[in-house]
């Protein structure tokens, strides 16, 4: 019983970094560099802006740019930087993009 409440306690300690992570996560892992801070003002016109996106939608397009299943011209240039980021990561940073603002 004692394992079990510990277990229950990391979990939450575990998703609520995690959660806290995805605009520190952002930066870190390059994101702002093509698409703006806080995913507002991409680098060029023909980027996304992703501030406000869907969490759930963004969370499967990079998914997608990273398995390769979404490609096309301009995806080739986000994949590149793809191998930084992994399942969890995509979803924190995909949960803060949806909370920001556009
Ligand atoms: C080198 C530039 C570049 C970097 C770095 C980059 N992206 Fe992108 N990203 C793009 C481009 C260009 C597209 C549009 C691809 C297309 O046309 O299909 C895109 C598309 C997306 C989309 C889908 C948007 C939509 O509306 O469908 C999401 C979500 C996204 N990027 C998130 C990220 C995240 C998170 C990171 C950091 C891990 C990141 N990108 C790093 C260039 C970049």
């Amino acid at each position: 019983m004692k394992n079990l409440a510990f277990l229950i306690l990391a979990v939450v300690a575990a998703s609520a970094a995690q959660a806290a992570d995805g605009a520190k996560l952002y930066t870190e892992k390059t994101c702002n560099a093509c698409h703006g801070p806080e995913g507002k003002k991409p680098l060029l016109p023909t980027y996304p802006k992703l501030a406000g996106q869907n969490a759930g939608y963004a969370e499967q397009q990079m998914k997608d740019i990273k398995s390769g299943a979404r490609n096309n011209g301009q995806t080739a240039a986000m994949k590149g930087v793809m191998h930084l980021v992994n399942d969890a990561e995509m979803k924190a940073i995909a949960d803060y993009l949806s909370k920001v603002k556009p």
